[in-house]
């Protein structure tokens, strides 16, 4: 497999939450109320899976990697929009974490800014991951070798990997604090 296939796999997943939280927002604005444990499970996936698993394998390691090659300046370009793209996803997911947090704790105002926060999401997600899928991920391939691949692939896992453990001992290391 071709380390963009992860990332593919990876962006399906995010579809599928992005459909949840189209109905969310449909849901909220009929009943005027966000269901908690959806948003909570919701910011969980965002930040954790889309943002320091996805994002953190395209920026740290494969964005890495394509900064060593004699890029084209239209996949240049690209890069920088999508890191920017990137950093504009995380403020909209920090905003949507506040405002989870501050309506958990009774804030009803706090609604406006989950919905604003998961309105640019759900369009923001799609036009990223076309972007991704349709004009970069593999036209790049072609800058590195198969043993490049091969190697990117297993740092990806390795990424993986090193994840999962970092993510729960931090949840400990959370607990034992409070
Ligand atoms: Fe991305
Ligand atoms: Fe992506």
């Amino acid at each position: 497999m071709m380390p963009i296939g992860p990332l593919m796999i990876e962006h399906r997943l995010i579809e599928r939450m992005i459909r949840l939280l189209k109905q969310q927002l449909e849901k909220v604005g009929r009943q005027k109320k966000a269901d908690p444990v959806f948003l909570d499970v919701a910011v969980d996936f965002i930040k954790n899976y889309a943002d320091r698993c996805h994002h953190g394998k395209e920026e740290d390691i494969l964005f890495r990697d394509l900064a060593k090659k004699g890029l084209s300046d239209e996949h240049r370009a690209i890069i920088e929009e999508l890191l920017d793209e990137h950093d504009r996803a995380r403020k909209a997911t920090k905003s949507l974490l506040d405002g989870k947090e501050r309506y958990l704790m009774g804030d009803t105002a706090a609604l406006n800014d989950i919905v604003d926060a998961i309105t640019w999401l759900v369009s923001f997600y799609p036009i990223h991951i076309e972007k991704e899928d349709r004009q970069f991920f593999l036209p790049v391939m072609s800058y590195f070798t198969k043993q490049e691949q091969d190697a990117m692939l297993q740092e990806f896992y390795e990424f993986d990997r090193n994840l999962i453990h970092a993510t729960y001992r931090g949840i400990i290391e959370r607990m034992e604090r409070t």
